[in-house]
């Protein structure tokens, strides 16, 4: 209604509401290798469009005669109350899509505005103490890509608990970087160009690897980092990951239900459903046709998705189908590409804003019902 009622006075949001054409300005807005690099994915991109397009798939059925005049959308996450479901995915390198070059900084600002947590990327182009700092009271998770060099891995993690995160989601698909034909076409690889290492340089184990004389030298930086990123995760490292910090640890790319079961065996305090936005394989299926699997193997296990969210609706069927927290990739880089921290608030607001009306009209006050009332599979029709 603030929006009609502003209209009334001539008076239009600065961004669109909607993803296509939040997409279609970004696009026209942002550098070509950059729009690549953000926008692509693996392959022809099947996985990538499936994760969109499988959302059509699934119903929420409306009940009516339901007092939904207030709703909740708080949740709890390790003991944590969020003021609602929604997470911003680890993104790294978020420098390339802000006009200032401190993504990660302008992305905290957001969640500081919004209550809604950012996954901070271990790719950063921020310091993650300097990104934790501008987070106000809102939780902040640290995303790790394990490092070859062990020692280097225990250095962040120790660095995020000690500046204040919440939790460590520890990224198991992306070892490699998958095949990406829109980046390789163009040899476009934007982490070489060293724009996301001041997370790195500013680590006093990277920079003995690193040697002092070579710590203003781009080159050195990135072929240090080249060097050690992309440790291959076994169940045999979880006791080690496990023996590295107190904070609860997720994992992400989880597809599998029998890989969420061993994972909670092995002492994960939380799955992460996710298929990496479609950006690292080309599997084919959707993430959000794997979250029931994955929610029924994890039981009371928390479990966080993300991968196509692109509307409220969309957060409003993920939750139906039993994620505990629902994190967004693109559209929020899209909103930081357009307006800063300003486009991002307005990502996640239109997104809750239509998850919130949603609820309101189909009658579920809060999650818990919305979450027992479950989707429906719409097999044939799209
Ligand atoms: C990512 N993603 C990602 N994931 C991760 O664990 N660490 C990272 O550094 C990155 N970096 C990254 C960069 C860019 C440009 C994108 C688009 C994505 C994956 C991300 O966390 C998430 O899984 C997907 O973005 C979710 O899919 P949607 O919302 O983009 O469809």
């Amino acid at each position: 209604l603030d929006i009609y009622f502003a209209g009334l006075s001539g008076v239009t949001p600065r961004l669109p509401v909607d993803f296509a054409t939040l997409e279609r300005r970004a696009a026209a807005a942002l550098p070509p290798a950059i729009l690549k690099y953000v926008q692509g994915g693996c392959g022809d991109e099947h996985t990538q469009r499936r994760n969109v397009d499988a959302f059509r798939e699934w119903g929420i059925v409306p009940r009516m005669m339901v007092d939904c005049t207030t709703r909740d959308l708080s949740v709890d996450l390790f003991g944590m109350r969020l003021p609602s479901p929604l997470f911003m995915a680890p993104v790294g390198v978020t420098a390339l899509c802000a006009q200032d070059g401190h993504g990660d900084l302008q992305a905290a600002r957001a969640a500081a505005a919004t209550g809604v947590p950012l996954t901070v990327s271990t790719l950063t182009n921020d310091p993650l103490e300097d990104v934790a700092a501008v987070m106000g009271g809102t939780p902040g998770f640290f995303q790790l890509y394990t490092p070859k060099d062990r020692e280097l891995a225990e250095s962040l993690v120790r660095r995020a608990e000690a500046a204040g995160y919440k939790a460590i989601i520890v990224t198991l698909d992306t070892w490699v970087t998958g095949w990406r034909p829109r980046d390789l076409n163009d040899a476009n690889f934007p982490q070489l160009r060293g724009h996301v290492l001041s997370n790195y340089t500013s680590d006093p184990r990277f920079r003995t690897m690193l040697g002092a004389e070579a710590a203003g030298h781009v080159p050195a930086v990135v072929k240090t980092w080249a060097g050690t990123f992309g440790k291959v995760l076994t169940w045999a490292d979880m006791p080690w990951l496990r023996s590295l910090t107190r904070l609860p640890i997720i994992l992400k790319g989880i597809c599998h239900p029998d890989d969420a079961r061993r994972a909670i065996d092995e002492g994960a305090d939380g799955i992460y459903c996710s298929n990496h936005g479609g950006r690292q394989a080309n599997g084919g299926i959707a993430a959000i046709d794997l979250l029931p699997g994955i929610v029924e193997a994890a039981g009371p296990v928390p479990v966080l998705f993300d991968s196509g969210i692109r509307s409220g609706t969309d957060v409003a069927k993920a939750l139906a189908l039993g994620a505990t927290a629902v994190g967004v990739g693109r559209p929020y880089l899209y909103g930081l590409a357009l307006d800063g921290t300003a486009g991002v608030v307005h990502v996640l607001r239109s997104l809750l804003a239509e998850a919130d009306l949603l609820m309101a009209v189909d009658g579920f006050p809060d999650i818990a019902t919305l979450r027992a009332a479950g989707a429906v599979r719409m097999t044939g029709r799209s």
